[in-house]
């Protein structure tokens, strides 16, 4: 934290007690719901284990299981969501990481799937987990029909070409030419903040939320995920390698458009307070049966931007 901001970031909160159990019950989610490493195809399901199973943040899933704590929903209600966000999120880094994308090696301080395995490997455990987190919440039989259909539709236009492959695509393009604030900001908004939002949606889902708190959790998220990709991208830049678990410097290497090479850090880092601020604010619009467990969400928001890793 730079000395400009660290006064206002200090008290924020930035951690929730519930996150740690959270934690445990994706994994273990995860790994009863992942197909058997034993089972054939054994090292595409040996893949897709490695890229997901212990690692991370887990960030998303807390994400579903903080939104629907506002709604008092048992957390029983948001594994399977949680785990499909995080097994779509587990195939965006692989490919990401991909010599064709950012070519990484070093990924949750590990080789990266490519490394651990082959590309063609890697590129279709990828596939494998992005459809594999739709079967996941199509079988979520505890979630009303109409919820559920609504959680898919939301989860695939997250990711598809207006969302985070859209994004990817655009921060590929802008490898190769100058952008402004305004096109990065859709970037990060769309490579990033679209998977965010829609693990925060997600959880309200699941838990009935109505319309009008889903608009106040939607511009929350927005807020959150772009400053969670704004702060990505001070850690490439000032964060190491070994706390960040991922090559420090790639963005450079790489010739990436990111809010430091565009604003600097400083002014980068006030840009993740601001929103962090709006974000918060956008809570005080919850109203109905929306309860007063904000707790999570706002420690989601804080860690977001205060995060070192
Ligand atoms: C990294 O995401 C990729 C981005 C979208 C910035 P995270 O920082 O959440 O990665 P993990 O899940 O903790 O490894
Ligand atoms: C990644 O952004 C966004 C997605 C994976 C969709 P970055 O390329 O900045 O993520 P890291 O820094 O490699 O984790
Ligand atoms: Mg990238
Ligand atoms: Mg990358
Ligand atoms: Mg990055």
């Amino acid at each position: 934290v730079n000395p400009s901001t660290s006064q206002s970031v200090l008290n924020l909160l930035d951690s929730d007690p519930r996150w740690e159990p959270w934690r445990a019950r994706l994994e273990r989610t995860l790994d009863a719901t992942l197909p058997p490493a034993a089972q054939t195809p054994q090292t595409l399901h040996a893949a897709m284990r490695y890229a997901c199973l212990d690692g991370g943040k887990r960030l998303r899933a807390i994400a579903v299981y903080s939104a629907g704590a506002v709604f008092a929903a048992p957390d029983a209600l948001l594994d399977r969501a949680a785990a499909a966000v995080e097994m779509v999120h587990a195939y965006s880094l692989i490919h990401d990481d991909l010599p064709a994308m950012d070519d990484d090696d070093l990924r949750r301080g590990r080789p990266a799937t490519h490394r651990a395995f082959s590309e063609a490997t890697a590129i279709l455990a990828g596939d494998a987990l992005q459809s594999f987190a739709f079967e996941v919440l199509a079988a979520d039989t505890g979630i009303d029909s109409a919820a559920r259909a609504s959680m898919i539709g939301c989860l695939a236009t997250a990711i598809g070409p207006s969302g985070m492959a859209g994004g990817q695509a655009m921060d590929l393009d802008a490898e190769t030419r100058q952008v402004d604030l305004a096109e990065l900001e859709q970037i990060h908004a769309r490579k990033t903040g679209a998977l965010i939002r829609a693990s925060v949606r997600l959880g309200a889902l699941a838990a009935g939320a109505s319309d009008r708190n889903l608009d106040a959790l939607d511009d929350f998220a927005s807020a959150v995920g772009l400053a969670f990709q704004i702060v990505d991208d001070v850690l490439d830049e000032e964060g190491d390698t070994a706390t960040l678990g991922k090559n420090s410097g790639s963005d450079r290497e790489q010739n990436k458009s990111t809010y430091v090479s565009l604003l600097g850090i400083e002014k980068a880092r006030q840009q993740a307070l601001d929103l962090h601020n709006h974000a918060l604010a956008c809570l005080d619009r919850l109203s109905d049966n929306a309860g007063s467990d904000t707790a999570s969400l706002r420690a989601l928001s804080g860690f977001a931007i205060s995060r070192s890793y």
